[in-house]
């Protein structure tokens, strides 16, 4: 059964830890992850971009394919799935018809009012559903589903009068983070992350995990950070397992050796994740 995130990510917020949101490209990376973050009893967030949610055949194979893999392999642990960078009003309805258990509206390329509007209406439709929301006010920077986009950092008063006009559940701050690798250090604005956390008092999302060290990702969870996204990062290391395997045995053709070749890596990489967050045995 899919949960939305408003318990999970509420209870990270009152104890001071993160539950971490994966992104999902395939079958087989959703069983992956499932599995891992069930081993080590993890509360999880299965992110689906637009992108892939077209790669993988439209959103109600998608949904399918995770409940029927929640039941199939009975994985015991709270799940989400969640829209990741929805960028409309329409395609936010279209993961809650079909049985997406939460959404993001990302309606940042907009003006700040526009922005208010799109999400407001977003928040009103998925009231009755009892589906949860997540906004963006400001710019994550870097390479979204192919677009590029540069950083433009929010600000508390921002970031108040957003949460306040929308109602949403969650917020992404855009404080210096960026999608894909990162050009140098990430330097994010931590005295802003706490002030948000501190005037608004509901979990905060960081986008961009992938490249933020240990430290910081540690310092981010002491300033309000609840759910962090990771994406790149896991598409590294499956990419990397899979190409060695390949290089080491040129006459493999079964796609499914191919794929599951990446297996081992990724799940150690989702498995250490989770317990750099804290939400191991938290589900
Ligand atoms: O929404 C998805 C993420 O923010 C992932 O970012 O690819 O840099 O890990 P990443
Ligand atoms: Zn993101």
């Amino acid at each position: 059964m899919l949960v939305n995130m408003r318990k999970m990510l509420n209870d990270a917020l009152i104890n001071h830890y993160c539950v971490p949101h994966f992104n999902i490209n395939n079958l087989e990376w959703t069983r992956f992850i499932l599995e891992a973050a069930d081993s080590v009893h993890s509360p999880l967030i299965i992110g689906v971009s637009e992108g892939a949610v077209k790669y993988m055949g439209g959103y109600t194979v998608v949904s399918s394919i995770v409940k029927s893999l929640i039941k199939e392999l009975d994985i015991k642990i709270p799940v989400a799935l969640h829209l990741d960078h929805g960028s409309s009003y329409d395609s936010c309805k279209e993961a809650v018809k079909a049985g997406f258990s939460s959404v993001m509206i990302d309606a940042s390329m907009h003006d700040f009012e526009d922005n208010i509007y799109i999400t407001k209406k977003v928040v009103n439709y998925c009231k009755h559903y009892n589906i949860s929301v997540e906004a963006e006010v400001g710019h994550v920077g870097g390479t979204e589903d192919g677009k590029e986009k540069s950083i433009l950092y929010t600000t508390t008063s921002e970031a108040v009068k957003f949460v306040n006009a929308t109602g949403i559940d969650f917020l992404a701050p855009a404080l210096g983070s960026v999608h894909g690798l990162y050009k140098g250090e990430p330097k994010l604005n931590f005295e802003t992350m706490k002030e948000i956390s501190e005037s608004l008092n509901i979990p905060l999302v960081l986008h961009g995990g992938t490249g933020i060290d240990d430290e910081k990702i540690r310092k981010a969870i002491s300033c309000g950070i609840c759910k962090l996204n990771i994406n790149t990062e896991l598409q590294i290391v499956w990419s990397n397992a899979v190409r060695k395997f390949l290089d080491q045995d040129k006459s493999v053709y079964d796609p499914r050796k191919i794929i599951k070749s990446g297996e081992a890596a990724l799940k150690e990489a989702v498995i250490a994740k989770i317990k750099l967050l804290g939400s191991e045995n938290r589900s």
